[in-house]
């Protein structure tokens, strides 16, 4: 089984979203092999859930989540909250680590709020660094200078950091960082169980070639 991750980071209005959930709702594939995990911004979570609830295999991710728990924490969005929509949840994801200046205890404390609500975590990690906790249920590896940018590394680097992973254990180790329909066949090896998609995953012809290169 395969994770293909879609993280449509502040992108897509309503309108686009609702076109898009149309085109991937006529989509078919073999749902038996791919997890397919839609991550919307938080205001779109309710339609995105709608149009992916009678889909196989199709769940729901939060793209962060807060530090906190309820309280009074003007524009955060807690784990309890989350969990009424997603299954999963992103965390340390290198965008929020730099422009928001998370820092590791607040995603431990992302996690442990995450772990607590029963999301399943997906934590990034940009480099052999960053701390892997124990809490994180995928790892998701996202070399900066692949995100965004259009350069694809090489599988042999990918496997080379999987291998220096000492906290990684028997968790699922996916890869993300300019993964488009052209790339994505060259990194589909069996030690590596998926891929998080941001830009190519906002155009939904693309995401649907990448999905069909993992059947
Ligand atoms: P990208 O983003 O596919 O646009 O490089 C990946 C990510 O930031 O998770």
């Amino acid at each position: 089984m395969k994770y293909l991750i879609a993280n449509w980071k502040s992108e897509l209005t309503l309108t686009q979203i609702e076109t898009y959930m149309q085109v991937f709702s006529n989509t078919k594939y073999d749902s038996s092999k791919i997890s397919v995990i839609v991550c919307p911004p938080f205001p779109y979570m309710q339609t995105v859930k709608k149009s992916v609830s009678h889909l196989k295999n199709v769940f729901l991710g939060a793209q962060t989540v807060s530090p906190f728990n309820r309280g009074p924490y003007t524009g955060e969005v807690t784990a309890e909250m989350i969990k009424d929509f997603a299954e999963y949840v992103i965390v340390g994801h290198s965008e929020r680590r730099n422009i928001k200046n998370e820092t590791e205890a607040d995603i431990e404390n992302q996690l442990i709020n995450s772990k607590k609500c029963n999301l399943k975590t997906i934590l990034c990690i940009r480099n052999e660094r960053d701390k892997i906790s124990e809490l994180a249920d995928v790892i998701a590896y996202e070399p900066e200078s692949a995100i965004g940018t259009g350069v694809h590394p090489k599988l042999i680097d990918i496997l080379s950091m999987k291998s220096k992973l000492v906290d990684l254990g028997g968790r699922p180790f996916i890869y993300g960082g300019s993964v488009d329909k052209s790339s994505v066949s060259s990194y589909n090896v069996k030690e590596v169980d998926g891929f998080l998609v941001g830009k190519s995953s906002i155009y939904p012809e693309d995401f649907v070639s990448i999905i069909r290169s993992l059947e």
